[in-house]
């Protein structure tokens, strides 16, 4: 009989150990130690089937005799999930989707379920969650109706697999790693174990049969991963689904993609009829914009390959307080603290004695520098209490230390982007001014902050 042994796993990282620690040596969590109680003789995977992916023997081959990897995609008929999957579901890939409970994980699955099972054939949904009847209502509220949309309430691994087997799929989802668990395995579903073990049987699974796999993941309260960081590791793709609750706006983005680029976004709308694409996104974070009120930029940025017009908000406003407020929304902390010592420094703007609010409007993230121009002259509009003298105006460009403007790259793409939002006006770095001549739009070229300013406040 195998030997039964216990070990203490970090529910963080997957570090193992014979005696529980209150603090993992490997991760630095506190509290992470979690017993899990496994027979001596199981390992995680047999060792012939981790050699060999495909399930067939594994030959090592010339790598000019390799077919190319341009693998088969399906179009998932969502545009905005095939654009964050580099062009579709590549077969055979693992992808994990995690998010927020309520943000509409299962919504989106079910929608995607539906377009591939009238288009690709059969699909599986295998929830661990929920019954089939609860299922079955939100489809009915997605309007879905399909014969070859097949789902199944159900945890146990290996029961799974069978389903899998006698039905042979051309899309398989799993809502969520959590909930499903192996009975071989003797700790609780949603361990590192489990979750581990789990994804391994997924992934040989998928790319035996060339199935591809949509598998849902939690998040702790802090937006990280719950669970093991393996489950990371393993996966093909991971995108996450943001955006708040209380805000009809959600955004998918994609965190790790072995299939094509990780900086696509997909934007979506949750309406009464589930998820709706949103193509034209600056259209809609643009929709309430006031260009006449003090603290409003609109800014230009690029998300993965597409350019974006969104509203930036600044508020500053005096304190008595010796430790000012400093909260930003949706724009790295670190850098609104760099823009505010340039204008400090470069501008003599006093910002020691208030309190800086900036906020990006939509619940957008912006990564890049290619708004800091844009939010040095919201927090110089605020604290001035100034309007820009030039109506429907977009400013573009990144800050140097030095208060000089550089130059940016995708600067036409912004222009076109701006143009055809019917913006009037364009500030953006002097350098690229040089090369573009536009007739509807009149572009202002800026070398400095300081000319910024003079430029465009009377
Ligand atoms: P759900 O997909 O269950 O979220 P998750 O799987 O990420 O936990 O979505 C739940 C929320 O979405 C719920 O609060 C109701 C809302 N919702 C809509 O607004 N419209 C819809 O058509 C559907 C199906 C859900
Ligand atoms: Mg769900």
């Amino acid at each position: 009989m195998a030997k039964i042994k216990s070990v203490y796993v970090c529910q963080e990282c997957g570090y193992e150990n014979p005696k529980w620690m209150g603090k993992c040596p490997e991760c630095n969590k506190w509290n992470s130690m979690v017993e899990e109680i496994r027979e001596a003789k199981t390992t995680s995977t047999p060792v012939n089937s981790l050699t060999t992916l495909t399930g067939n023997a594994s030959v090592p081959k010339s790598i000019g005799n390799i077919k190319s990897g341009e693998k088969e995609r399906i179009d998932t008929g969502v545009k905005e999930l095939n654009r964050v999957l580099g062009g579709g579901l590549v077969k055979g890939s693992l992808t994990l989707i995690s998010g927020a409970p309520g943000i509409g994980k299962s919504t989106l699955l079910l929608q995607t379920a539906y377009n591939i099972s009238k288009n690709s054939g059969k699909v599986l949904y295998i929830s661990g969650e929920e019954s089939e009847e609860q299922i079955k209502i939100r489809g009915d509220r997605l309007g879905v109706k399909s014969e070859e949309l097949f789902i199944v309430s159900e945890t146990n691994m290996d029961i799974i697999e069978e389903h899998i087997n006698n039905l042979s799929p051309a899309f398989v989802i799993i809502d969520s790693i959590q909930t499903v668990f192996k009975s071989s395995v003797a700790s609780a579903p949603g361990s590192v174990s489990q979750v581990r073990e789990c994804s391994n049987i997924i992934m040989r699974l998928g790319k035996k049969e060339n199935i591809p796999f949509f598998i849902v993941a939690h998040v702790t309260k802090q937006g990280e991963l719950a669970g093991p960081r393996v489950l990371e590791h393993m996966v093909d793709t991971v995108l996450s689904f943001e955006g708040e609750r209380t805000e009809e706006f959600r955004i998918l983005r994609t965190m790790k993609n072995r299939f094509g680029t990780t900086s696509e976004i997909g934007v979506f709308e949750m309406s009464e009829e589930g998820l709706v694409e949103i193509s034209n996104p600056s259209m809609i974070f643009l929709e309430e914009t006031n260009f006449e009120v003090e603290g409003s930029v609109v800014i230009g940025i690029i998300e993965g390959s597409r350019p974006m017009l969104v509203e930036i908000q600044a508020l500053v406003s005096e304190t008595k307080s010796p430790m000012p407020r400093r909260t930003s929304v949706g724009v790295d902390h670190a850098r609104v603290n760099l823009i505010l010592a340039v204008l400090e420094k470069k501008l003599k703007i006093p910002f020691y004695n208030c309190d800086v609010y900036i906020n990006v409007v939509g619940g957008l993230n912006i990564e890049g520098t290619l708004g800091d121009l844009g939010l040095a002259i919201a927090l110089v509009s605020s604290i001035k209490g100034k309007v820009s003298k030039y109506e429907k105006i977009a400013i573009v460009g990144e800050l140097g230390l030095t208060g000089e403007i550089r130059p940016i790259s995708f600067c036409d793409r912004i222009i076109n982007e701006a143009e055809k939002m019917g913006f009037k006006n364009i500030v953006i770095p002097y350098r690229n001014s040089l090369k573009c001549k536009r007739n509807n739009i009149n572009i202002i070229g800026v070398s400095s902050l300081k000319e910024c300013i003079l430029k465009i406040f009377s």
